[in-house]
């Protein structure tokens, strides 16, 4: 056996008797075991998680609505009218109400950019965007920047600079890339560096995407 293996000793479980050098009391390493996953699965069993939303198992069993809302907004030109738990984040609002699915959850937290859209033409991370405050908001997702079969620009620009790998970040590096040349932030390579960080990209293509901004803004 090599030093570095772990198994159980070779000896009989503990018993309560009188020479035991344990308390009847205390905790064997089985009890240990056995109570801590009795305890978890009653907090599982109290709750459950759907998505990003938590309910109580009171609330469940009562059977009460969570609080609502319905909300009209267009969604890539598309007048939309949803009724939706005021928890619903807008990415979760367009991937599981209205089957846009290419808008990415990466982190869910806001901190990778996977899931950029634009709202009323600013950039937003839907993830943290909740979907009951877009009353007549105009929303553009990746679904929404050809032109039928005509790709938008920067679509393009994307495939001829190959600025992608695995392509998980690359709907949102592109509406961020759309945002970003609409907001007029792109007079050098650092600029857009600048303006972009907020969308990461685990397959490391920055320099092609950054080139790939800069010929759709016009500079190349
Ligand atoms: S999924 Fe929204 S920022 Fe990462
Ligand atoms: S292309 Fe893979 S994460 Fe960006």
């Amino acid at each position: 056996m090599s030093s570095t293996e772990f198994t159980e000793p070779d000896v009989p479980p503990p018993t309560d008797s009188a020479d035991s050098t344990e308390s009847p009391t205390a905790p064997t390493r089985r009890t240990f075991i056995a109570t801590t996953t009795a305890v978890g699965g009653a907090v599982v069993a109290g709750g459950f998680i759907t998505g990003s939303t938590f309910i109580d198992a009171e609330g469940a069993e009562a059977g009460e609505a969570a609080p609502s809302s319905r909300v009209s907004l267009t969604v890539n030109g598309s007048r939309r009218t949803v009724t939706v738990d005021n928890r619903t984040s807008l990415l979760d609002l367009l991937r599981e109400h209205l089957d846009l699915t290419g808008s990415k959850k990466g982190c869910n937290a806001g901190a990778c950019g996977a899931c950029t859209v634009l709202v009323d033409d600013r950039r937003v991370n839907s993830c943290l965007t909740l979907a009951a405050r877009l009353e007549a908001a105009e929303v553009t997702t990746i679904e929404g920047l050809a032109d039928g079969d005509e790709l938008h620009p920067l679509q393009q620009a994307f495939i001829e600079q190959d600025a992608f790998q695995c392509g998980y970040c690359t709907p949102g590096q592109i509406v961020s890339g759309v945002g970003c040349i609409k907001e007029g932030h792109t007079g050098s390579p650092e600029e857009i560096r600048e303006w972009m960080s907020g969308n990461i990209c685990r397959c490391g293509c920055y320099v092609k995407i950054v080139r790939a901004v800069e010929q759709t803004a016009g500079r190349k």
